[in-house]
């Protein structure tokens, strides 16, 4: 089938659109979709109807054309032939209507939409914004509030609440054709007009004083520094105060903007970057995947009680087994809290907290765990313990059924070895707080079996997580990689910096929270007993810690202590720099044998990122990655690595290789021959004038 097919239905022209797998507009599907509205102008019909086939909707305009030549027709040409047409043109939506996909349906006079489709200009994402008159049709129909709102969250919304904006003129309940044939019907019956939205005027003394002024305020405080989101702001600005066709150029010109900006290209690299990590290389397409009906997690802490949020919010019943009942209800009582603070937020209805509650059942029973299709392990990190509880797993599921652990760090075949079916025994490795963040690094264990890993991605995407394959090493990628970046913090700290301005360095660079502060969030005590449990040549340089070592055994343990390495108001939580800390650190520095001297914050930045580039690099040539864009995946979505800046990976690329490879090798001359040890792999790229993306393309 073509893309574009056109058929009537008695008086009724049906344009079928078909661009699998999500009907993007691409060049083939907008001259189609132009040539079948102009045909349609002289034949019999009375009203045409826009249907797509397939899963969705146009999901918009097609990412992958973006920063190539553009080719006629432009989307801005094919809406105009839309909205001028002289019958009635209906959208008719099912799946998503995104972006673009949205913005034709604008164009149309009419839009009927299934009760489960959803719509949204998710732009902002790709660090763009509506580029096809979305900014000046989306006001004119919802307000200049609303639309500011939809515009600049991107978060697409149901057909019902988008009814109740004006956007959708009806929600259809079940067959969209044969309800949108009745729509047509009613709407010839009627002698109903083509209703054109550019039309209608927004009347600019209905906007309260001050509106965009304060918007543009609080955007910031959320937005910080991006350029797409004040654009937005300034386009609806424009769809006030300037004639529509004004308006729509203005809009063209800040798209344009946006398009060429390099926030916009890291978020673009990301938005395909999350979409390859779920391919695995090696995998046939047809390995079969198992059903996970039900679930077990060991441990209701904080990590296995965010697990089972997860899976409680995709409607899996989960077995939370503990050590006693008092860990089982302690355990129920923070996963009700935090169903609650979600209530507050009107996130959740009480309805909704009953039932997911209800979807979590504690046991201090094994025999209770016999039929879940699916365990995670959540204790104590600690081996033998883990080693015990998969030894008790294996003994008391059945055969078929995945045994995964959320270790931080350790050996997934040495878990596996405590079972008699390593080849179903996977590392499911979420990230706090685990009903929040986005990551889900699903790390292969030698004897881990293709259907079980095709499973666990196949899981992810039920659990609204995104997934990244990782091989089997000490931290795999996120965690290995945050080694030698806390370690040059710490090393940082000791040679001169302060815990603010390591932390501000981060933070105005764009990560969401700064090393130290990290530190401080996850607990002091944490790091503190895994350095314990290491040799001491995997703890390496006794020095790289000594600060840290002092806090803990002064019971600063971090914000859950009320101090750290800052001081914690008790009642906002906010940081207080600490005195008391810095004399702590000028001492420990002269015990080090080490002279505190002025840290410019450049040297702070290149220090932290250039040393999770070198492990990233070692990470990808022994193969713990899978490709370079799966690391900026793991870094954006599970460490607050600044998505407008792509991962760390990407970034990389972008400043050169040769600049990083530079640095390091000061590094190693100036600070330490054993911490900066250029990665091979980077050498050989910078050599070459090669960049990452490029090695991954030769196929690696
Ligand atoms: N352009 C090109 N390719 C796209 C695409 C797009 N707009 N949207 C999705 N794809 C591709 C994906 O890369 C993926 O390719 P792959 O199979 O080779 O990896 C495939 O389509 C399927 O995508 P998903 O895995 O995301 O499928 P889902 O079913 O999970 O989700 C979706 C479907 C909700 C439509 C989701 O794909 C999505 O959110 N797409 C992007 C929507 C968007 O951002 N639209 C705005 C684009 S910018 C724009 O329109 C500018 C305009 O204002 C001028
Ligand atoms: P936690 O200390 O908050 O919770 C551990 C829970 O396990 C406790 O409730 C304890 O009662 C329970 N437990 C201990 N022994 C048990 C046993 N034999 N049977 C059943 N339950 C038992 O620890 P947390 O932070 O949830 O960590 C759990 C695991 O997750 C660790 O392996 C950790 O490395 C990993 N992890 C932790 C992250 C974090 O930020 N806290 C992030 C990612 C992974």
């Amino acid at each position: 089938m073509s893309a574009v097919h056109y058929e009537l239905i008695g008086n009724i022209g049906v344009i079928r659109l078909n661009n699998p797998p999500v009907n993007a507009l691409s060049q083939a599907l907008r001259e189609g979709l132009w040539g079948a509205i102009k045909n349609a102008q002289d034949d019999t019909s009375q009203a045409l109807i826009l249907l797509c086939e397939g899963r969705t909707f146009i999901a918009g305009a097609d990412i992958t054309e973006f920063g190539k030549p553009p080719q006629a027709p432009a989307l801005s040409e094919v809406i105009t032939e839309i909205e001028n047409s002289h019958k009635p043109v209906i959208a008719a939506i099912h799946g998503t209507a995104l972006g673009g996909g949205f913005e034709v349906a604008l164009a149309c006079h009419y839009r009927c939409a299934l009760a489960s489709a959803k719509i949204g200009l998710p732009e902002i994402k790709l660090g763009l914004l509506p580029g096809a008159g979305g900014t000046q049709r989306t006001p004119r129909l919802a307000g200049v509030e609303a639309a500011l709102e939809l515009i600049t969250r991107g978060t697409p919304i149901s057909a019902e609440k988008a009814e109740s904006m004006n956007l959708i003129d009806r929600v259809i309940e079940n067959d969209l054709l044969s309800g949108t044939l009745t729509y047509a019907h009613e709407l010839i019956q009627r002698n109903a007009p083509t209703r054109r939205v550019r039309d209608i005027c927004i009347d600019p003394a209905s906007i309260p004083e001050g509106l965009f002024d304060d918007f543009r305020q609080r955007l910031e405080k959320r937005t910080r520094g991006q350029l797409a989101p004040q654009h937005i702001v300034s386009c609806l600005e424009a769809a006030v105060k300037l004639p529509f066709e004004q308006g729509l150029a203005k809009e063209l010109d800040l798209f344009i903007e946006c398009l060429l900006s390099s926030e916009s290209a890291a978020l673009r690299h990301l938005f395909f970057a999350e979409r390859t990590a779920t391919k695995i290389k090696g995998l046939p397409k047809d390995t079969p995947t198992r059903e996970i009906k039900s679930v077990g997690i060991i441990g209701g802490g904080t990590m296995g009680g965010g697990i089972a949020m997860n899976f409680a919010n995709a409607g899996i019943p989960v077995k939370l087994l503990e050590v006693s009942q008092t860990a089982i209800e302690s355990g129920l009582a923070v996963i009700s809290k935090n169903y609650s603070i979600s209530m507050n937020k009107g996130r959740l209805t009480e309805g909704q907290k009953a039932h997911f509650l209800s979807l979590i059942q504690g046991t201090t029973n094994y025999s209770e765990l016999a039929e879940v299709d699916l365990v995670i392990e959540a204790v104590f990190e600690n081996m033998a313990l883990k080693q015990e509880v998969f030894t008790k797993l294996d003994q008391s599921c059945k055969p078929e059924a995945i045994l995964a652990t959320n270790t931080s760090f350790l050996d997934i075949d040495q878990i596996a070895a405590a079972t008699s079916r390593p080849e179903n025994v996977i590392g499911l490795h979420f990230f706090s707080p685990a009903n929040v963040m986005k990551l889900l690094e699903v790390v292969r264990g030698t004897k881990s079996a293709d259907p079980v890993i095709s499973t666990a991605i196949q899981l992810a995407k039920t659990i609204n997580k995104t997934p990244v394959l990782a091989g089997n090493c000490y931290g795999f990628i996120g965690n290995r990689m945050l080694l030698p970046y806390n370690r040059e913090a710490q090393l940082c700290l000791l040679e001169g910096a302060t815990p603010e301005q390591i932390d501000s360095v981060m933070e105005s660079w764009g990560m969401a929270m700064g090393p130290i502060a990290v530190g401080d969030l996850a607990g002091l005590d944490i790091g503190f007993k895994a350095r314990q449990g290491l040799s001491d040549a995997e703890r390496g340089d006794p020095k790289t810690y000594c600060i840290a070592d002092v806090l803990v055994k002064m019971g600063r343990l971090g914000q859950k202590s009320g101090a750290g390495y800052y001081r914690y108001d008790p009642e906002t939580r906010a940081r207080v720099n600490d005195l008391e800390v810095l004399a702590i650190i000028e001492a420990q520095a002269e015990i080090q044998g080490i002279k505190r001297r002025k840290i410019s914050n450049k040297e702070i930045l290149e220090r932290l990122t250039f040393a999770l580039i070198n492990e990233g690099a070692n990470i990808l040539e022994d193969g713990t990655a899978q490709r370079p864009s799966d690391i900026d995946v793991v870094y954006v979505y599970g460490y607050g690595f600044p998505a407008h800046r792509g991962g760390p990976m990407y970034y990389a690329d972008n400043i050169g290789l040769a600049k990083v490879y530079e640095s390091i090798c000061a590094f190693h001359d100036r600070l330490s021959e054993n911490c900066w040890t250029p990665a091979p792999l980077l050498a050989r790229l910078a050599r070459e004038g090669s960049t990452f993306a490029s090695w991954a393309d030769d196929s690696h």
